[in-house]
């Protein structure tokens, strides 16, 4: 007794320290219930009330962290896992996407210069393209019988085409603003990518039950996320009109109004949002003092 913390076995996450991920991962392990420490200067932060141990790297390091078992989890985009395990040689093979995080969204797309006469891909041929993404643009080419030189380079892609360092360009793609002011414009998609959680081949069971619990607690604040309490009155006689329209509820409750017999109230969780269409149907069908609130958390 008394050091029992130090002997139990600890889950280890990697999330991205900067960067376009950087934020909300740490906010999706707040809202999973995870106290860290404050400080985010350091490499490390453990959780006081969970055995939990978040690593705060660089998103290219995360993949190599979890295939050297450092970390068994790691929150990063599918661009970078995917460009690791397109050139790691079986490296990254046994890291596996668990659940997509429906943030960081972004695509990997071929551009060209305004003036590029770009007539489809074969207009690639014998061309010069530059990258940070060699394994997956390579594929991509390979796979559709065009050969075209590589250039790799680490960051600002987007002037290569400027400074005659190659011909086009094959970068990560979000709002498009970079594309727009360097002149280039979008002509292939490669890849969509999202945030992921990443999991690698965990032995231990202890820790495999660990991860078990923080996944449901993720796909928990998921589902919470997208779901809205309705609270409305309905008159007796259109009850069943008012189910049907309410969006993905199950079974919601129905419970008498004091003093009236000709309207009731319904309490029902809707798994699909409430939109200001769905509240006016209501209304139409005789639904009134309409009530919509945000669910903070949910489990069953
Ligand atoms: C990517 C990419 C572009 C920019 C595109 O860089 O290399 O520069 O984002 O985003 P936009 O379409 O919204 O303008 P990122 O911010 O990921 O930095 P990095 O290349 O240093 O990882
Ligand atoms: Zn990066």
């Amino acid at each position: 007794m008394g050091h029992r913390m130090d002997s139990e076995k600890r889950l280890k996450i990697a999330i991205q320290k900067s960067g376009r991920l950087a934020d909300m991962s740490l906010q999706l392990l707040e809202k999973c219930g995870i106290q860290l420490s404050k400080s985010r200067d350091q490499l490390l932060c453990r959780s006081q009330n969970f055995p939990l141990d978040v690593f705060l790297v660089r998103d290219d390091d995360i993949p190599a962290f979890l295939a050297t078992d450092v970390c068994q989890l790691g929150v990063l985009g599918q661009n970078v896992l995917r460009e690791k395990q397109a050139v790691g040689n079986g490296k990254f093979a046994g890291l596996v996407e668990e659940l997509p995080l429906g943030y960081g969204r972004c695509r990997l797309s071929i551009a060209v210069p305004q003036g590029f006469a770009y007539d489809g891909l074969a207009s690639l041929q014998g061309k010069t393209i530059a990258t940070s993404y060699k394994g997956l643009l390579g594929a991509y080419l390979t796979a559709n019988n065009i050969s075209a030189d590589i250039v790799t380079m680490e960051g600002a892609v987007e002037v290569a085409p400027r400074t005659h360092l190659a011909d086009v360009i094959c970068d990560l793609v979000s709002t498009g603003n970079t594309l727009i002011s360097n002149g280039l414009v979008e002509t292939d998609v490669i890849l969509q990518s999202e945030a992921v959680l990443v999991k690698n081949q965990i032995a231990d069971a202890e820790i495999a039950q660990l991860c078990d619990k923080l996944m449901s607690r993720i796909k928990a604040v998921q589902r919470a996320a997208q779901s809205r309490y309705i609270m409305l009155n309905s008159p007796t006689d259109s009850l069943a009109a008012i189910k049907a329209v309410l969006p993905g509820s199950q079974s919601p409750t129905v419970m008498p109004l004091q003093g009236r017999d000709d309207m009731v109230a319904v309490h029902a969780v809707c798994e699909e949002g409430v939109f200001w269409d769905t509240m006016e149907e209501l209304k139409a069908n005789g639904a009134n003092s309409i009530l919509v609130v945000p669910i903070e958390k949910m489990l069953d």
